[in-house]
């Protein structure tokens, strides 16, 4: 499998590692994307999408190249997506139509720029793994928390190791490698080998997960797996 040695790996550790190596990604990810998830990740970011309320106000957290922002924005009132990455910002602004579109912030997770209370939903994908990494998720979810107007709801999507034993060994043996194929021929040297998979596998299991929401208050937690575990959809409201 192609990967970085793992003193270079270790390196994508902080936000401003993370930061920096989105932004680098950011002209080639939408194709990465739709390579390596074979379309599918437009089919998992509308499963998000379809547990946002007609009308609602809506904020997409880590909003990357925006492609969740834009389907979210067929059924919501209002639509902002917030970004650490600049570069990532402006492909969101490319791929979004302006008017009637999503606005797009650059902000922290785990600072966001917004007024208490002032949506009723949010949503992610993608993302937690990164909050995770950087020792964020904590602090993002208690933001999370904060912005959301009482009885709230949100909606994370993440891909995750499947916890069942033949998805995983199908995820290790063959995933992983198509990943990491895909990856160097998109990106070259810009591809940050192991990231992706490693940050899968280190992140929470669903039962420590929904504790954490819980510490951080939120309540009706709801999990559900998708293609064969290695999705995972967060559902939960503010309590
Ligand atoms: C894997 S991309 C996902 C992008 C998009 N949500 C999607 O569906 O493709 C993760 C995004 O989260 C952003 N991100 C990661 N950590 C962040 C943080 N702490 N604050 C704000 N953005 C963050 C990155 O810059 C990147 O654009």
């Amino acid at each position: 499998m192609s990967s970085m040695p793992s003193h270079q790996r270790q390196l994508i550790q902080t936000g401003d590692d993370i930061r920096r190596m989105f932004s680098r990604l950011a002209g080639r990810y939408d194709l990465f994307n739709r390579l390596f998830t074979l379309g599918m990740d437009a089919v998992w970011r509308r499963a998000v999408a379809r547990q946002v309320p007609v009308g609602s106000r809506v904020l997409d957290i880590g909003t990357g190249s925006g492609q969740l922002a834009k389907v979210v924005a067929l059924r919501a009132r209002v639509v902002f997506g917030v970004d650490f990455s600049f570069d990532m910002l402006q492909k969101a602004v490319g791929n979004t139509p302006g008017q009637g579109g999503p606005g797009f912030l650059q902000g922290r997770a785990d600072v966001l720029p917004f007024r208490s209370g002032r949506f009723d939903v949010l949503v992610s994908a993608f993302v937690l793994r990164s909050l995770h990494r950087a020792g964020v998720l904590e602090e993002s979810l208690r933001e999370c928390h904060r912005v959301l107007e009482a009885g709230g709801h949100l909606v994370f999507m993440d891909a995750v190791t499947p916890a069942h034993r033949f998805f995983r060994f199908l995820f290790e043996s063959c995933l992983c490698r198509f990943i990491g194929a895909v990856g160097w021929l998109v990106f070259g040297r810009r591809w940050p080998g192991r990231y992706l998979a490693d940050t899968m596998r280190e992140f929470f299991p669903a039962r420590d997960l929904a504790g954490l929401l819980e510490r951080n208050g939120f309540c009706n937690i709801r999990i559900k797996a998708m293609s064969g575990g290695a999705i995972c959809l967060i559902m939960a409201d503010k309590g």
